[in-house]
């Protein structure tokens, strides 16, 4: 099934087609690189009601990517505390590739990271501003292993049982970037990059302002329910998070290089899966803050 969103030019032709039954587009049709005021209005639509973008076959520029991610609001800059008055913003990298072009060991702390993102998560819950979107491309990837998983919190909390809902509600859960860290490794979560900010506490329900769609709001840098017992808030944070990725709600991108893949922070979880720690896999990521405007203002709780 093929459906033509907005045809506001002959050249301004963005086609979607479903990439799961339940979320998600395949999008063709428009150049990420250069795109028209309206196009990015289409996109940005897409976005909203599908949460979940795959673009294949793009050539996203360095400059292109960056100007991609402004349009949607702020770039987050986990670096921006460190940075030299003529430093600037660098395009993070999701790579085991190091500077002579080797890759990094299995057991290294910089694979380690690697594997930390192989737990369910939202990105940058743990900052205090959290991201909205990642805006991610494949420059070298590997021929098995290394897919992406989505996991739709949307479709999930849709179809999430009354009573687990009811606990979910009203709750907030508190956010730390070593917890995930230290799952991986406690030695890992002692690096300072995971120490730099204070916790962050955010509603367990995240409804987009745009269209009402209420997700559940949740990542693997969870660690407490705000109001309750240690190991029943944990004890909670599992179920829910088991609940909202059971395969029916997942899609696995397998990546060909040139691939765009954005997705809403708010409404889908991601992770990354094993592959062959000797092949080299290299992708580049810009994060998007949320603004008022995409509900962050209502995510935190009045203490
Ligand atoms: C990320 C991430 C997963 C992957 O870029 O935030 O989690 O498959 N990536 O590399
Ligand atoms: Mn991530």
């Amino acid at each position: 099934m093929t459906s033509w969103i907005a045809l506001s030019g002959a050249t301004n032709a963005m086609q979607t087609e479903p990439l799961h039954p339940l979320y998600g587009a395949r999008v063709t049709g428009v150049d990420l690189n250069d795109m028209s005021d309206s196009a990015f209005a289409d996109l940005r639509r897409a976005f909203e009601t599908h949460s979940l973008l795959v673009f294949p076959a793009q050539a996203l520029t360095a400059e292109g990517h960056v100007a991609l991610a402004k349009r949607f609001g702020p770039i987050e800059d986990r670096n921006s505390d460190s940075l030299k008055a003529d430093d600037s913003f660098k395009i993070p990298e999701v790579s085991n590739v190091q500077s002579d072009g080797g890759v990094t060991g299995e057991m290294d702390l910089h694979t380690l990271n690697l594997k930390a993102n192989m737990l369910w998560h939202a990105d940058s819950t743990f900052l205090p501003v959290p991201a909205l979107t990642n805006i991610l491309t494949a420059h070298v990837v590997t021929e098995t292993g290394g897919a992406t998983e989505f996991a739709s919190t949307r479709a999930g909390w849709a179809e999430m049982p009354q009573t687990l809902k009811t606990q979910l509600q009203d709750a907030a859960f508190w956010h730390r970037y070593a917890h995930s860290r230290a799952r991986i490794s406690p030695k890992l979560a002692q690096l300072p990059m995971f120490q730099k900010w204070p916790d962050q506490v955010w509603r367990a329900v995240w409804r987009n302002p745009t269209n009402g769609q209420d997700a559940l709001y949740i990542a693997s840098h969870a660690f407490a329910v705000e109001g309750l017992p240690g190991d029943e808030g944990a004890a909670l944070i599992d179920k829910a998070l088991a609940f909202v990725t059971q395969e029916r709600f997942v899609y696995a991108h397998h990546w060909t290089p040139g691939d765009v893949v954005i997705w809403d922070q708010r409404a889908v979880l991601h992770r990354a899966t094993p592959w062959d720690y000797s092949k080299p896999r290299r992708l580049s990521s810009i994060c998007v803050s949320a603004t008022p405007a995409d509900g962050v203002d209502a995510m935190r709780m009045i203490v």
